[in-house]
């Protein structure tokens, strides 16, 4: 028959499990039953043989997984392209594999050493031959995948792989004849989802369930209608049967302890060439260089777990190992993607990092893009985090002025540039756009930062290093929060307080008034609540109707605050009401005071509100933005909403401290990527008063000497 279709194998005579590579291997070394495993692959060979011509490759002697000939290279008309394997154990089938295909009259093509591909194990053509499905991750690597473009001439979809047991494409993806499919899509990661959706159309394609998946239902062989497969469940026969396909069965149960069925065993060697096709690949690279305590401050590391997680693959390409301590190390990467905007990504989480393009292409300066339409950005805008940032400008590389985290960058006609929020975008401004020409400086990490709890992210400042302290830790804590208050005061810096009702209701309330009036705290932020249950406590003696004294509720005590609500509306606002006479004591007194600007920003369930309370939340987040500037610290006192709005618009460099009972709420706020903040998790009342005691007692030694 001179067009059936032509098969490879490989007789059994070698195989065993001989070590482990992938998690079905585990637990099954030399566990396979030769017998069983012969008397099922001449099962295999006779149904193939049925349908198609199969030609054999001798086995070699050592090489136990050369049964699976799958792994061989891939096929396309006259041209083989041998596997390149991952793994040392099977990387001596190479030469077997290349000898047969030259000896097959293919043309034979060899990738790069060192770049990993793994045959149609990992790259499966489309049935009608329009394109090329490729997976990676797991052992065949992105990289690869222009390769197969160029030289089969078609286009490559880049598929990755997300699930141990599926660590090659045909173990859960196989395409059909007449366009139909047959996948697990819990092996692929999002992107590859969406590509698979948007090439097959639903009516085509069977998702199929988990327990036929791990019978490799999907690593089955095609032909013209005929199906063959280990094993296949009800739901996936009837699919098969209604869109013509006949199941045939063959058990493969002593091939799957080393991770293979009927596909892995078998390569398909007619794939015929269509004339219409073009080599496509979307992958996409950038090279890129990263300086810094790279080994020991584990930047490295982030830096590779992160293009990796952004569905990207990467090639060190140099890397120079600092000797001593105190050297830096530095790298150049080969960074791919699955696509230019996977790579974008990627690439904008590297400059985080501090990584630099080192292809020149970021020197050319970014790209800039005018506003259309006023408080609204360009679509591809690049956004701000809370490090110091440079754009390179008419002026050369430019430090951002006024940085906060989810803010857009202005560049200006005069070479300046400037971090803003989308909303107050002019028309005509030019906002930076993509990922080029834009650097975060950041400062080397040494290594003992990094050892700091929690401290994994690099920066400039030292300060108790990030993380969240545990009950034991919190007097530690305190002692260095009481060392660092004192510092700022005597140096004239400057402290923000953000607070909460909860400040009140702890009974902090004496404690934070004090540290107002001892000239600890320069600014005051909270909502309605904190000045409200402040006043009310000092004016009425209870806390949303609570007396503080002796934590009971008072009869017709909840109309209290409103009391209180009505009594400062009566006067016009705080001030007036401490200079009337009728507030003598408390957080808002003290403010009043000692003349620290506050701003209470409202919110949807304040009651009354304050006249004082800013209900406008433009306004609002303004008056914060401006009364944060120039802060040394920031002190978040069991307020979740209002911290979270000041984090967002404080830079790198301020160091935070953030108290809450819920560590929830800490591990959020403190969690800004960088060793300058702080977590603490306890009851707030208890923390100050353990602070003013500790400043107490610093302060006495300081008398004392
Ligand atoms: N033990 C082999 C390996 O892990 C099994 C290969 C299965 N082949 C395949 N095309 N899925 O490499």
């Amino acid at each position: 028959m001179p067009d059936s279709p032509r098969f490879l194998m490989c007789p059994p005579d070698c195989y065993q499990v001989d070590y482990v590579i992938n998690v079905w291997m585990e637990g099954n070394v030399d566990r396979s039953s030769r017998e069983r495993a012969a008397e099922q692959w001449r099962g295999l060979h006779a149904v193939l043989q049925a349908h198609a011509e199969v030609e054999l490759v001798p086995p070699a002697q050592g090489w136990p997984d050369m049964v699976f000939t799958a792994n061989a290279g891939l096929v396309l008309g006259k041209t083989a392209i041998v596997s390149r394997f991952f793994h040392p154990e099977r990387q001596g089938e190479e030469p077997h594999f290349k000898d047969w295909f030259e000896q097959a009259g293919f043309t034979v093509h060899e990738l790069p050493e060192d770049l990993p591909f793994e045959g149609a194990g990992d790259a499966l053509l489309d049935r009608e031959g329009r394109w090329l499905w490729a997976g990676y991750g797991p052992r065949s690597e992105l990289d690869s995948h222009p390769f197969l473009a160029r030289w089969l001439g078609i286009e490559v979809l880049s598929l990755r792989l997300v699930d141990k047991r599926f660590y090659h494409l045909d173990t859960c993806f196989c395409p059909l004849a007449g366009g139909y499919l047959l996948y697990y899509p819990a092996a692929f990661d999002a992107y590859s989802n969406g590509l698979i959706e948007r090439r097959v159309p639903a009516a085509k394609r069977f998702a199929v369930p988990e327990p036929d998946a791990v019978s490799f239902v999907c690593n089955a062989v095609n032909v013209g209608r005929k199906l063959i497969v280990n094993q296949a469940g009800e739901a996936t026969r009837a699919w098969l049967g209604t869109a013509g396909f006949e199941v045939i069965e063959t058990p493969l149960t002593e091939f799957m302890k080393a991770g293979g069925a009927a596909k892995c065993l078998t390569l398909r060697l007619d794939e015929a060439e269509r004339a219409d096709t073009r080599a496509i690949a979307a992958v996409e690279s950038r090279e890129v260089r990263l300086e810094g305590h790279l080994l020991d401050s584990g930047l490295l590391d982030r830096a590779l777990d992160l293009i990796v997680d952004g569905a990207g693959s990467f090639q060190i390409l140099e890397f120079n190992l600092g000797k001593q301590r105190q050297s830096t190390s530095d790298a150049r990467l080969k960074v791919s993607a699955p696509s230019a905007e996977a790579l974008e990504r990627i690439m904008g989480q590297l400059i985080v990092l501090g990584a630099a393009g080192a292809d020149g292409v970021g020197e050319r300066g970014p790209r800039l893009e005018a506003v259309i339409q006023a408080g609204v950005a360009p679509a591809d805008f690049s956004v701000t985090t809370i490090y110091p940032t440079e754009v390179k400008t008419a002026r050369g590389w430019t430090r951002v002025e006024g940085q906060r985290m989810d803010g857009v960058i202005v560049v200006g006609s005069d070479g300046r540039a400037e971090c803003r929020l989308i909303r107050d975008l002019q028309v005509g401004e030019q906002v930076v756009t993509g990922v080029d020409g834009i650097r975060l400086p950041r400062k080397t990490e040494s290594r003992e930062a990094a050892a700091e709890p929690g401290g994994a992210a690099a920066d400039e400042f030292g300060f108790m290093g990030a993380g969240v302290s545990s009950e034991r830790r919190v007097e530690l804590v305190v002692e260095q929060i009481a060392w660092e208050l004192r510092r700022i005061r005597d140096q004239g810096g400057k402290v923000v307080v953000v607070a909460g009702p909860v400040v009140i209701h702890t009974g902090g309330g004496a404690h934070l008034a004090g540290l107002i009036r001892e000239g600890y705290v320069h600014v005051l932020l909270g909502g309605n609540a904190v000045a409200v249950h402040d006043m009310e406590q000092n004016i009425l003696g209870t806390s949303l109707g609570m007396d503080m004294q002796r934590g009971v509720s008072v009869h017709g005590g909840h109309r209290h605050h409103l009391k209180v609500i009505n009594t400062v509306r009566a006067h016009g606002g705080i001030a007036q009401t401490v200079a009337a006479g009728d507030l003598h004591g408390g957080v808002m007194y003290e403010c009043v005071r000692r003349g620290v600007p506050f701003s209470l920003a409202g919110s949807i369930r304040d009651d009354g509100p304050l006249p004082d309370t800013v209900m406008d939340l433009l306004q609002a987040q303004a008056d914060y933005a401006r009364l944060i500037r120039g802060a040394d610290m920031i002190l978040m006192l069991s307020s979740m909403l209002h911290s979270i709005g000041v984090g967002n618009m404080t830079p790198a460099g301020v160091k935070l401290v953030c108290v809450d009972i819920n560590p929830a709420v800490v591990t959020k706020l403190a969690d800004r990527g960088s060793v300058e903040s702080v977590g603490v998790v306890t009851d707030v009342g208890l923390f100050l008063s353990l602070l003013v005691a500790q400043l107490a007692r610093l302060n006495g030694v300081h008398a004392a000497v």
